[in-house]
């Protein structure tokens, strides 16, 4: 979702703010803008092409100066035009926004009355607006203004804005959407994500809700909305801005699909015991508060809200908890019932989530034992609010499609279940060991099962000229289905449903004739006669088969309908995590195929900021 950077400095800004650009363009985005203060004015270029596309112009136009900002947005109010991106300019002020400002109308009706034009359809130029207002009308120094304006929204925003006449310093605030503050040497910066600045810092501060900062040349200032200065720690970061490079890999999404293995190893590092798992590196980690655990809400949104489904399996089969999951956006507008002892959890890649974010908040009281968040982001506002955090450890994830982010959140999901397991008693000592040792071999099973690359990519051939196709699974697999579905619609964007198989009869069979790919998710567990049956009810109306099952199987013939794909055979435990990857290839070959924006595909962000 939108990116800013904003920098202040002793040298020409663009660059800097270009290439942080380019390090968002990973969260999505459909016009973006740059906008520096030269010679007393402000000098801004916006396009509703590609970053790459704005460097060019910037080049050609040229765009000087020590201070600016810049954005790549992802919109909400107003069609994706040149008009509507930001930077927007109010008078001599300019600014860029991520978020929304919920009581634009009622502003924009106060200011047109004032004498105001808006040539954009936004809520940012409102905003904006309201500042220039109280600034240049109402004579408040610009700080005031600026804190008096955000005072009276309701909603969303992180913020940076400039003014040519005051052309050494950087306002900032966030409430709702993320930003940081990238501390260099006699220069100083603001990013919607640390990505955007590695090359020109390590340093930063995190701002927290509700806080403003104001930046120069020599110093950071932090504020609160009423104006009392804050004191923040500044916090090193240990990413390199290698972190977001592609290497040998044509995408982000096959570079993050073939780093699965390494991904899984760091999850689990540290964290295995003889027959037990080992949570002590969890934040703030409390064994009390945790085996005091009776019920689990889990909440979450898209592949992370596939991530809890699966979760839900293993915590009550294994851990005899019982527990429910549900979509973030679903939870934090209805009235829940909490039973004591619940523990909440969250799931997110990014922690920034507006609508996971929101249901942590709403969660605090309602009640629960206490709130756990499983993330990638060390420093995102998730982790910070949770009582615990245990972090997956997957690095960087730049595909919009998560990938690898997903298969380490269900690793997270199983040392929990096994730790929850081993102290209720559920799991005995052996099957404690037994799961320990498949977690240790489950790297090599990963890169085992990656390796059958090319053969996904021959089925993908196969695939990608398709409209419409079926993922079916049973029990633990039926999130796995949904999670196929969801990776090929978003990338290639064939439409996809997952459904659980026992579903099919009740719907979904009315589709099948010999046009619509049906694929399977079919290792050898308790459910597989089962899903035989449902698999035979395709088969008698003519579906085609993608049936993705394991050595050693018998249960699938290959014939003109069925296409058998088998991995290798291993642990039950890891089935859920090791049939994820190959529906991953299959959803980026046919991507490639139908030469789609693999890595950005239309439409989507990575970071949902906004709700
Ligand atoms: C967006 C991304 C998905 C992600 C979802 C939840 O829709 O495109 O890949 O699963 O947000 O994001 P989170 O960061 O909370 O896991």
């Amino acid at each position: 979702m939108c990116g800013i950077v904003g920098a202040v400095a002793q040298r020409d800004v663009a660059p800097i703010l270009l290439e942080g650009l380019s390090r968002l363009e990973y969260r999505g985005y459909d016009s973006c803008g740059i906008c520096t203060i030269s010679n007393g004015s402000l000098r801004c270029i916006k396009t509703t092409q590609k970053v790459r596309v704005l460097m060019d112009m910037v080049r050609d136009e040229g765009c000087p100066g020590k201070t600016g900002i810049a954005h790549t947005r992802w919109a909400t109010h107003g069609v994706p035009t040149a008009t509507n991106a930001h930077p927007h300019i109010v008078g001599t002020l300019s600014m860029v926004h991520n978020g929304i400002i919920e009581n634009f109308a009622q502003m924009k009706e106060t200011l047109v009355k004032e004498g105001y034009a808006f040539k954009s359809q936004t809520d940012t130029e409102v905003l904006l607006a309201q500042i220039h207002f109280l600034h240049v009308k109402k004579g408040l120094p610009l700080k005031e203004a600026f804190a008096t304006a955000l005072r009276g929204v309701k909603g969303s925003y992180a913020l940076a804005l400039i003014d040519s006449e005051d052309p050494d310093t950087i306002y900032a605030a966030r409430y709702g959407s993320p930003l940081v503050i990238g501390l260099g040497i006699e220069e100083n910066f603001v990013a919607s994500d640390v990505l955007a600045l590695l090359p020109v810092t390590r340093r930063f501060i995190y701002l927290d809700e509700g806080e403003i900062a104001v930046l120069t040349t020599k110093s950071v200032r932090i504020y609160s909305l009423d104006l009392v200065e804050h004191h923040h720690e500044i916090c090193e970061s240990d990413l390199d801005a290698e972190s977001i490079s592609k290497g040998k890999y044509r995408h982000f999404m096959q570079k993050e699909i073939f780093e699965q293995p390494e991904a899984l190893k760091n999850t689990a590092m540290g964290r295995l015991g003889a027959d037990n798992a080992d949570l002590s590196s969890i934040t703030g980690f409390d064994p009390k508060l945790l085996e005091k655990t009776d019920c689990i809400k889990i909440v979450a949104c898209g592949t992370s809200y596939h991530a809890g489904l699966v979760g839900k399996y293993w915590l009550e089969e294994l851990a005899g908890i019982s527990t429910s999951v549900e979509i973030a956006s679903e939870y934090r507008y209805r009235r829940a019932v909490v039973k004591d002892n619940t523990l909440f959890i969250t799931i997110s890649q990014s922690g920034e989530t507006a609508d996971t974010l929101a249901c942590l908040r709403l969660a605090k009281k309602q009640g629960y034992s206490a709130s756990l968040c499983i993330c990638n982001a060390g420093s995102s506002s998730l982790v910070r609010e949770s009582d615990f955090a245990m972090l997956t450890r997957a690095g960087a994830e730049i595909g919009v499609a998560s990938t690898k982010a997903f298969t380490t959140q269900l690793l997270s999901l199983l040392l929990i279940t096994l730790y929850l397991g081993r102290t209720r008693k559920t799991i005995s000592a052996e099957e404690g060991r037994k799961i320990v040792n498949a977690i240790k071999a489950l790297p090599d099973a990963a890169r085992e099962v990656l390796s059958g690359d090319e053969k996904i990519k021959e089925l993908a051939g196969r695939f990608a000229d398709k409209h419409n196709c079926l993922f079916l699974g049973r029990g633990i697999m039926y999130p796995i289905a949904l999670e196929g579905a969801l990776k090929l619609k978003e990338i290639s964007y064939i439409h996809a449903e997952g459904y659980a198989a026992g579903e099919l009869k009740h719907g979904p069979i009315a589709l099948i004739d010999e046009t619509m790919p049906v694929v399977v998710v079919a290792p050898d567990n308790a459910l597989l006669s089962k899903l035989e049956s449902n698999i035979e009810e395709v088969r008698a109306r003519g579906g085609r088969l993608y049936v993705f099952s394991q050595e050693g199987s018998n249960a699938f013939k290959d014939d003109r309908q069925t296409n058998i794909i088998k991995l290798p055979a291993a642990d039950p435990v890891l089935q859920p995590i090791l049939f994820t990857l190959p529906l991953q290839q299959l959803a980026y070959h046919c991507a490639v195929i139908n030469g789609t924006d693999v890595d950005q595909p239309r439409n989507l962000a990575k970071s949902v900021t906004v709700e």
